[in-house]
């Protein structure tokens, strides 16, 4: 029995080890070392959730079909990482996992925790506009405290978009891009969004809370109509549902192996930026304090964007980018 396990994880996890065959109630008790009463109520826990487990007072428990919804012991079943997802909080429904994240990371959740959440009923998206988030899509935040200084913490986001980009590309038949400095797009339709918030002291951070936001199993239906020719979701551009166990945790691993790399930095924007879907764009830039229009030339090692400006070169750390016609400021 694979280690790291909590009982009811352990439940699932033979259930699946034993591919359709059933195993008795005694062997489950025997193998946990729990009575028979508290595996009944594992099994009850685990239809709830939406598993179909058979069960026959005379043989026992069988799995029949797995529920695709992202229960940690789902997830963390073959989940091949040593830090991102190692706790992981799951809701049914959530008003948003960024917030809850924020609570536990202040409580002191340690690097890593994962929040997630089937849907989410005040999804938040960046300057304080709504995200839409219903069933079949994921709706992730994860706690993140690296030895850096704020002005670094853009760095999150950045590492964030390359994993969810290679996560789509690796999982769907699209070939999904990067819009600076956090959408991922699907054609020139945004099929994701993060959201990163932080808690700081004036030289360190203490916590960062990367919130990732993926439309994968849902139709555009979910949307307001006025959003349709912005936005899309895997399902409608393919045709075909992802298994969404399956994506969180390609996604964390890839976020795993790109956070390594914290430290070098130059190394994540080199491959960022083969997924660029801005730099040699004619774009428009709104910041706080102004709107500019010229065309993007790069990303600064410091995750600049570089805009050329007539014949001035200038550098954007935040702000709103649009592309020709494409314009994403309302919301998803
Ligand atoms: C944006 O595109 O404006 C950012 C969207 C970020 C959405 C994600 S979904 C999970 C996490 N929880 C939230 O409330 N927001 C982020």
């Amino acid at each position: 029995m694979r280690k790291n396990l909590g009982r009811r994880e352990k439940v699932l996890d033979l259930l699946y080890q034993a591919e359709g065959n059933y195993l008795s109630g005694e062997e489950l008790s025997n193998k946990l070392g729990v009575s028979r009463t508290t595996i009944w109520k594992y099994i009850k826990y685990l239809r709830e959730a939406g598993y179909h487990i058979d069960s026959s007072s005379k043989i026992g428990y069988r799995l029949i079909t797995p529920a695709d919804n992202l229960l940690p012991e789902e997830i963390k079943r073959n989940l091949n990482t040593d830090v991102i997802g190692q706790k992981i909080i799951y809701y049914k429904e959530i008003e948003s996992t960024n917030d809850a994240a924020k609570k536990l990371a202040q409580s002191g959740l340690k690097e890593g925790t994962i929040v997630v959440s089937e849907e989410q009923k005040k999804g938040k998206g960046r300057l304080g506009r709504e995200f839409c988030s219903p069933l079949g899509g994921i709706w992730i935040s994860c706690i993140l405290r690296p030895d850096i200084k704020p002005t670094l913490a853009t760095r999150a986001t950045y590492i964030a978009s390359l994993a969810i980009v290679k996560t789509i590309n690796k999982l769907s038949d699209v070939d999904a891009n990067i819009k600076w400095p956090n959408d991922i797009l699907v054609g020139d339709k945004k099929v994701s969004g993060i959201l990163t918030e932080m808690g700081a002291e004036l030289d360190r951070v203490d916590y960062l809370v990367v919130g990732m936001g993926i439309n994968l199993n849902f139709t555009l239906d979910s949307f307001d109509k006025s959003l349709h020719n912005k936005v899309t979701t895997i399902y409608h551009e393919t045709g075909k549902k992802i298994s969404r166990v399956k994506f969180v945790q390609v996604l964390l691993e890839e976020i795993e192996a790109i956070y390594q790399k914290l430290n070098d930095f130059e190394d994540i924007l080199e491959e960022w930026k083969e997924y660029s879907y801005t730099i040699g764009k004619k774009v428009q830039v709104e910041s706080s304090k102004e709107k500019v229009s010229g065309t993007a030339i790069d990303i600064a090692s410091d995750g600049a964007l570089i805009v050329k400006v007539g014949n001035e070169i200038r550098k954007f750390y935040s702000g709103e980018v649009s592309l020709g016609h494409s314009n994403f400021s309302s919301g998803n």
